[in-house]
């Protein structure tokens, strides 16, 4: 459920219109319902109270913004964050350090010695060199560092193939074969504090199976760990909850999450983590956008709207489908093609589908854009980077400003040798 609905025929977010956002703000701009985060915050953490106490990390991949963060630190979320930028945006949001986890395959580091200088909670072990360099730097620091090591349990996810995690061939984790005999060496690594493990199998998962499979290769892996003399105190169950994008589509609830969570783990007797993204975030935005033109086709018309690949890159990336709604919908309805301004034929959201009849000027949304959008967003074709707001009951804020050309011009500069 979210908070953008029909109000006298034209779309509002909680208590203000989004066209007056539009002729206050400008378009495209992504517009986020405060009302809809915690209420998603709300029912993630209600979902998986079935399993007991859990710890919630937001993966702050799925949207960054310091207003969106704030919401989700006083619904007392955590943070996953994947690089020293994503750890400084938690801790200016005012998450506490303790409550950040630090994932991701690449850290530098520089990165590893920020963490352990911020004393953030955990270091999910993505490699055994990793666990001896991050004891290393905590030895020359005097502090152990608090880790887990993430495992990969070949699983697959059956999810978009650029957002699968779990299967062996990926980048991520450390083969589940080979974690008892990796986290032993690590257990005798001085300034390292090895308290369980992780596992992240992929994103937009519509089924709860794999997630089930992989979980139970997690719970017999504690099991072996513990009767090799191992304290097992946490586990990291990841994210990965898909969202529906089409208004038809079912997918596994928080709630459903929950039960088989508490079905896997029991008697498992750690510490549960969570570090959902997209479920928190997805459906608490849209992008709102303006019709430019209603070009004729060689086939369908293509509405021509004034958001681009570069502000919402999911359609080209992933093919994703992100339905799209007139702001102000006049019930006809026509199919046609949706497209951005940029100078490439993947700058397409939508081919031939049935929507809203639109015309030259009007507004309209993309909806299900709260995650993995404006944090995706560049500045190709010297377009705006995209800006932000954040609506909550009747007050509104532009959370990221518009970044225009003339600012990402004065980044740059033409050498005096030339
Ligand atoms: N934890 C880890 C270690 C992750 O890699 C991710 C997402 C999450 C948690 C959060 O997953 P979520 O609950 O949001 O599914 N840009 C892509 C999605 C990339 C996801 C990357 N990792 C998209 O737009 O679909």
């Amino acid at each position: 459920m979210d908070h953008f609905h029909l109000r006298d025929g034209t779309l509002w977010c909680e208590d203000v219109s989004l066209e007056r956002i539009a002729a206050e703000v400008g378009t495209p701009v992504y517009v986020y319902s405060a009302a809809t985060l915690r209420r998603h915050a709300r029912v993630f953490r209600e979902g998986l109270a079935a399993a007991g106490p859990v710890h919630l990390a937001y993966a702050i991949k799925a949207n960054p913004n310091l207003g969106v963060l704030r919401v989700l630190a006083d619904e007392g979320y955590g943070a996953d964050v994947v690089s020293a930028g994503e750890m400084k945006r938690a801790l200016a949001a005012g998450i506490p350090t303790a409550e950040v986890v630090f994932s991701g395959v690449g850290k530098t580091e520089g990165e590893l010695a920020t963490g352990l200088d911020a004393g953030i909670g955990q270091f999910n072990l993505e490699l055994e060199e990793e666990g001896v360099v991050l004891g290393a730097l905590a030895a020359a620091r005097g502090v152990r560092a608090p880790a887990v090591l993430r495992v990969n349990p070949d699983v697959d996810a059956g999810t978009h193939a650029k957002i699968s995690t779990g299967k062996r061939e990926n980048k991520f984790g450390v083969p589940i074969d080979q974690a008892p005999a990796m986290f032993a060496r690590l257990a005798t690594v001085p300034g390292l504090e090895m308290r369980g493990v992780a596992c992240h199998i992929g994103s937009q998962l519509a089924d709860l199976a794999p997630l089930e499979a992989a979980y139970a290769r997690v719970g017999e892996l504690v099991a072996e760990l513990r009767a090799a003399g191992h304290a097992i105190s946490r586990v990291d169950l990841g994210g990965g909850l898909g969202v529906p994008y089409r208004r038809e589509d079912r997918l596994p609830s928080p709630a459903d999450l929950g039960a088989m969570v508490a079905r896997v783990t029991a008697g498992w007797d750690v510490e549960l983590m969570f570090e959902p993204g997209r479920v928190i975030a997805g459906n608490a935005g849209v992008l709102l956008t303006r019709v430019i033109w209603v070009k004729p086709g060689g086939t369908n018309p293509y509405v021509i709207v004034d958001a681009a690949m570069n502000d919402l890159a999911r359609p080209a990336l992933y093919d994703a489908w992100h339905d799209f709604e007139a702001v102000r919908p006049s019930g006809e309805r026509f199919v046609a093609s949706i497209a951005g301004p940029v100078c490439e034929t993947g700058d397409t959201f939508a081919r031939d589908r049935e929507i809203d009849a639109v015309a030259r000027g009007d507004l309209a949304v993309f909806r299900t854009a709260g995650a993995y959008g404006a944090t995706m967003a560049s500045t190709y074709n010297s377009r705006s980077l995209v800006p932000e707001v954040l609506v909550d009951g009747d007050r509104y804020a532009v959370v990221a400003d518009r970044v225009a050309a003339e600012a990402l011009i004065a980044a740059e500069r033409v050498p005096d040798w030339l």
